[in-house]
């Protein structure tokens, strides 16, 4: 089967082309045409700009993908399009680019959920993979951590599963993302903060909030506070008694440590609560993997620290290729096609966009 999958939720436009066949899948292409640049100015998605931008982009993403692909539209036998979470006209335009592809081909479509898309990411491999057995992976534990979202889920099987917990304010990928603006850093600030971390140290004790709850629930607004009290309240650098210009240069230094020690003490925050609650959740249901997937499992550390917990814990660990990390339409083929080998495809009436969809 060759499904032509269309992903528009928020600030990426992105079509991929998968050939499937059993539990065999091969990624014949995969194409994301970026909005950071556009959103960067705003330190933020403008919705109805992001939208325009999606309008631009996709036919000739669409192109693209099939042509790399070698694959003719109308050889396709399948559409798989996010329909929701995400901003509404950015969905809008992809919901009906692939409604008006599936009417005009007389194809089937698959309605899919991008928070599901994330969850089995980790799954994604280049260029053919085969689909691992059931027994095998499942009970796995997924968290799922981007700019919009950050949830734990139990995954009992392949389309099963049932959320555990979700934050209750602002993203992790949002934390990143504010916290990187109070620090001067440009949008999107998850790279920003990680690259910047490298070179610090995390001496300070940001607060961990609801790590010793007892439910997977997340709060990262509290984070992003912290920061700007720390940052009103700690000077960088020690009162000036010399201006030679040796000394001006050992303050520029001075002022960028004092920042980089602040981003990793962000970065180490968040990984920490992310870490902790994951690794409670799969003790609780004895899960056999850790999935990892979103924008913010591009994080290194996060990949490193969630992997040596879960070894420590003799759980098997499978994160989404950075690639696969933030959003891209190769995962929403890949759940498109769970779909249609169950043959649950979506009625075209019933195609719409679901801003607040909730899995
Ligand atoms: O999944 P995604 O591409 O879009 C949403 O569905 O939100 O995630 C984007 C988010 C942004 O908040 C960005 O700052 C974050 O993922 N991100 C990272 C890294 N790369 C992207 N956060 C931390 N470290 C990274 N390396
Ligand atoms: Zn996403």
């Amino acid at each position: 089967m060759l499904i032509l999958a269309i992903e528009t939720s928020c600030d990426e436009t992105a079509a991929a082309v998968l050939q499937t066949a059993g539990a065999n899948i091969k990624l014949l292409s995969s194409e994301v045409a970026s909005q950071i640049k556009l959103h960067a100015k705003t330190f933020g998605v403008v919705p109805e700009v992001a939208a325009r931008a999606h309008i631009e982009s996709i036919i000739p993403i669409i192109t693209q993908s099939l042509k790399n692909a070698k694959v003719r539209l109308t050889e396709v036998d399948a559409l798989a399009v996010t329909v929701g979470p995400g901003l509404a006209p950015s969905l809008l335009v992809g919901t009906d680019t692939a409604k008006a592809l599936a009417f005009a081909l007389r194809i089937p479509i698959i309605a899919v959920n991008h928070i599901e898309a994330h969850i089995y990411s980790p799954f994604l491999k280049t260029p053919r993979y085969k689909l691992p057995t059931t027994h095998l992976v499942f009970p796995a534990v997924s968290l799922v951590v981007s700019g919009g979202h950050t949830e734990i889920f139990l995954v009992k099987d392949w389309l099963a599963y049932k959320k555990l917990g979700r934050t209750l304010d602002d993203a992790a990928g949002e934390c990143f993302d504010k916290t990187a603006r109070l620090l001067g850093l440009p949008y999107p600030g998850g790279p920003a903060i990680s690259k910047l971390a490298r070179s610090g140290k995390p001496v300070i004790d940001f607060p961990r909030p609801l790590l010793k709850a007892d439910n997977f629930n997340f709060s990262f607004s509290g984070l992003k506070t912290a920061v700007l009290y720390y940052l009103r309240d700690n000077s960088p650098l020690p009162p000036l008694t010399h201006s030679t210009s040796s000394g001006r240069k050992l303050r520029r230094n001075e002022g960028a440590l004092w920042k980089a020690n602040i981003a990793a003490s962000v970065q180490a925050a968040i990984v920490d609560v992310l870490v902790k609650k994951t690794l409670a959740a799969t003790k609780k249901y004895r899960a056999k993997t850790v999935l990892l997937g979103g924008g913010v499992a591009a994080n290194h550390m996060l990949r490193i620290e969630l992997e040596n917990a879960s070894r420590k814990s003799k759980i098997n660990f499978l994160a989404a290729a950075p690639e696969y990390s933030t959003d891209n339409a190769a995962m929403i083929g890949l759940v498109g096609y769970l779909y249609a080998r169950k043959r649950r495809f979506t009625p075209l009436p019933r195609m719409t966009a679901r801003a607040n969809w909730e899995i």
